[in-house]
């Protein structure tokens, strides 16, 4: 069957079988790219019209227990200059994001343990108090049921955390043994439990990725059916044992954007700061590709050099608000609008809540 076949196939049925995915990855070009970001970018317009919704991130602390070998805030990494924001910080952070017109604020660090789940409840709830009319991303890492609940309990909304590969063997290939696959499928599957809108997501090109484990990814989507996902090119940072390693596929990121929008037409898919770190139109392509979320830095200028996952990250160097304007500006240069709303998945019942 043709390429452009299976992509209608994708459109109709929301599913491909595993083989159908492999021949995709193995054999698409150009014109299949294209005409699946077609097909996608329609569907976002059904879905959303041409607004975009944006977040605006807050990097809280680049402190982390973890060793992943390709993040380049990893324990190990002797030469990353730590800090940590208080909470009078973050809130400064979110205070002055509201003014920009952000209504979802998304709380980003490492697993830093010294933000203890009270500290954390703390923090959410008093963002909550000051904009009730926002939404909260937590975007921390692996905790227990009992956190998680917790802070679900105190006003969090929503939760990131990505499950890397759906692949068991291609996951022990990028982190120690420390860590497990198990564990964060089973993190992600607590969060559902417990009523967030759930985001899990892939680094595409990831050293040893395979296109077995893309597709299993993708069969991984279809099955956990998250309300968001999040996808960026794999790219190397100097201070990480993947140094060496080549950078993920800038086209392959975008395909993938438009097969996740065609499978799961109303999910939340941001056009990530990797994609628009190795192109420089990387976001707006991501939105023409079928991506329908923006996610600006708001974190204090004097850290934001210091939260460096990958090299040449962007955004580093501008103050907030020039980073609001120029998405703003990014995004009407392709005929879209930036919306001043909390941007929630369709399926967000504000009357049903565990709280
Ligand atoms: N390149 C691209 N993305 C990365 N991430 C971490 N390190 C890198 C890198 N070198 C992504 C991971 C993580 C998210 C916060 O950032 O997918 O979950
Ligand atoms: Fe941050 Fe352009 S979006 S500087």
């Amino acid at each position: 069957m043709k390429n452009t076949e299976l992509i209608d196939i994708l459109e109709k049925d929301r599913h491909l079988e595993r083989e159908q995915w492999i021949q995709l990855f193995e054999t698409y070009t150009d014109k299949d790219r294209e005409y699946a970001a077609a097909k996608a970018r329609e569907t976002a317009v059904s879905q959303f019209g041409k607004s975009i919704f944006i977040r605006g991130i807050v990097e809280f602390s680049n402190v982390c227990k973890n060793d992943c070998y390709y993040c380049g805030i990893r324990k190990s990494n002797a030469d990353c200059d730590r800090y940590r924001l208080s909470k009078e910080q973050i809130l400064d952070c979110c205070d002055a994001g509201y003014e920009y017109g952000f209504r979802t604020f998304v709380l980003q660090s490492g697993e830093d343990k010294s933000y203890t789940t009270d500290k954390l409840c703390e923090i959410v709830s008093d963002i909550k108090k000051a904009h009730p009319d926002c939404a909260v991303t937590l975007s921390v890492g692996e905790l227990s049921y009992d956190d998680y609940k917790r802070l679900f309990e105190a006003g969090a909304d929503r939760y990131l955390l990505r499950h890397e590969t759906a692949s068991e063997e291609h996951y022990k290939k990028l982190h120690p043994a420390q860590m497990s696959w198990e564990h964060r499928m089973k993190c992600l599957e607590q969060l559902k439990q417990i009523g967030y809108q759930t985001g899990c997501g892939m680094m595409v090109g990831s050293p040893f990725q395979t296109v077995g484990n893309i597709a299993d990814d993708m069969l991984f989507l279809e099955r956990f059916k998250p309300e968001m996902i999040g996808m960026g090119p794999f790219i190397p940072h100097k201070d990480t044992p993947f140094k060496d390693k080549p950078a993920g596929s800038y086209e392959l990121t975008l395909f993938l954007i438009s097969l996740c929008r065609l499978m799961l037409p109303d999910c939340l898919i941001p056009a990530t700061t990797a994609l628009g770190t190795i192109r420089p139109d990387g976001r707006e392509k991501g939105v023409l590709a079928g991506a329908n979320v923006v996610m600006p830095n708001l974190s204090p200028m004097d850290v934001r050099k210091k939260y460096l996952l990958y090299d040449g990250k962007i955004c580093t160097g501008d103050e907030s608000a020039q980073c609001r304007a120029c998405l703003e500006r990014r995004m009407e240069s392709i005929g879209y609008k930036v919306e001043i709303t909390r941007g929630d998945h369709k399926s967000y019942d504000k009357d049903s809540s565990l709280r």
